[in-house]
């Protein structure tokens, strides 16, 4: 199996170790502050003592010795066929890095971005191996959410998109293809509709963010961990998708009408969610609170891998 490097040990950096390294891959980390590398090592071995616990590996000992850690870029990436970069979201820094890995990767090596929304044109225009390079971008933490949307720059190699959408499916991440650049990619693009809609209904004095939150909760985002939109518009009329526009069409328009202004995400707007959450949860909690969601995450990956099995994909 190719040897993977990981570009950037930070959250997501770690939990790409862990996708490629379950799957029997070995992985060398590098990044730029050796402390973080070290925090690493501790980071990825509790994570893998969490899946184990959720019966999503059984082996952790075995997927930790294919966990390396490199003190630089070229070791890290010596023989590596593919390359992940999470280095922080910064122009200037992915800028840099690649023009450090344009240097030492080998002829045949693809570089994906885990970049959440700087298109692959913006830092690989110049670069003798730019039709190796894509957006390979994933939900955090991709080791318990498997989508990872693959964005190509104007000069991507289909054959490099092709590789990197057959590794992650091996891997057992979900890949999509997108077939253009366009801010957000999909999924931040989705996410940001349904933000800005959030954001509008607690400015309006519609509800309080608490409410938006068990409104997505406790309702519409229950079927969405195994079916998306379009599949569960097609399933609430009786004649399916074209029945529930007919219904529903008008509605969704008078909505769509009262929201042409663009929203300000102003201070002020964050500073009022600001003080709501904070009651909710204090800032010292966080940390503590991620770390509930990633095992709630884990819990829900054991229940739709046994649905699936039992019930039917
Ligand atoms: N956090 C998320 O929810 C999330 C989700 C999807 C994608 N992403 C994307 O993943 C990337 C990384 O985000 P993150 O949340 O892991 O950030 P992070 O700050 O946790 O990690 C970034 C790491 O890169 C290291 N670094 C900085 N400069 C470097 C260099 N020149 N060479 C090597 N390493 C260097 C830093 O020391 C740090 O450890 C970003 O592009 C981000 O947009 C983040």
């Amino acid at each position: 199996m190719e040897k993977i490097a990981l570009i950037g040990s930070g959250l997501v950096g770690q939990a790409w170790a862990i996708v490629f390294a379950r799957a029997g891959h070995e992985v060398a980390l590098y990044d730029a502050s050796p402390m973080t590398l070290e925090q690493a090592e501790v980071t990825i071995a509790s994570r893998l003592n969490d899946l184990t616990r959720f019966k999503l590996i059984d082996d952790p000992d075995s997927v930790l010795g294919r966990i390396s850690y490199a003190i630089k870029t070229s070791d890290a990436v010596a023989g590596a066929r593919y390359i992940q970069e999470s280095v922080p979201e910064r122009l200037e820094v992915k800028r840099e890095v690649y023009k450090d890995l344009d240097r030492v990767v080998g002829d045949d090596t693809i570089i994906g971005s885990s970049t959440s929304g700087i298109p692959a044109s913006a830092f690989t225009e110049s670069l003798a191996c730019r039709a190796r390079c894509l957006v390979a971008h994933p939900i955090n933490p991709p080791s318990v959410t498997p989508l990872v949307e693959l964005c190509p720059a104007p000069w991507t190699d289909a054959t490099a998109m092709d590789y990197v959408f057959e590794l992650m499916t091996r891997v057992g991440q979900s890949p999509i293809r997108l077939k253009k650049e366009t801010p957000g990619f999909v999924a931040n693009r989705l996410q940001g509709a349904l933000l800005s809609m959030a954001l509008r209904l607690v400015e309006d004095g519609v509800c309080t963010a608490e409410e938006v939150d068990i409104a997505i909760r406790d309702g519409i985002g229950r079927r969405w961990s195994f079916i998306g939109p379009f599949e569960t518009i097609d399933l609430n009329a009786p004649g399916g998708i074209a029945d529930y526009i007919d219904r529903y069409g008008p509605l969704y328009e008078e909505i769509e009408r009262s929201t042409i202004a663009p929203l300000d995400w102003s201070p002020a707007l964050a500073r009022r969610l600001e003080a709501e959450r904070r009651e909710r949860l204090p800032a010292d909690r966080l940390s503590e609170r991620s770390e509930w969601r990633d095992r709630r995450l884990m819990a829900l990956a054991g229940h739709n891998r046994a649905a699936d099995e039992k019930i039917g994909k």
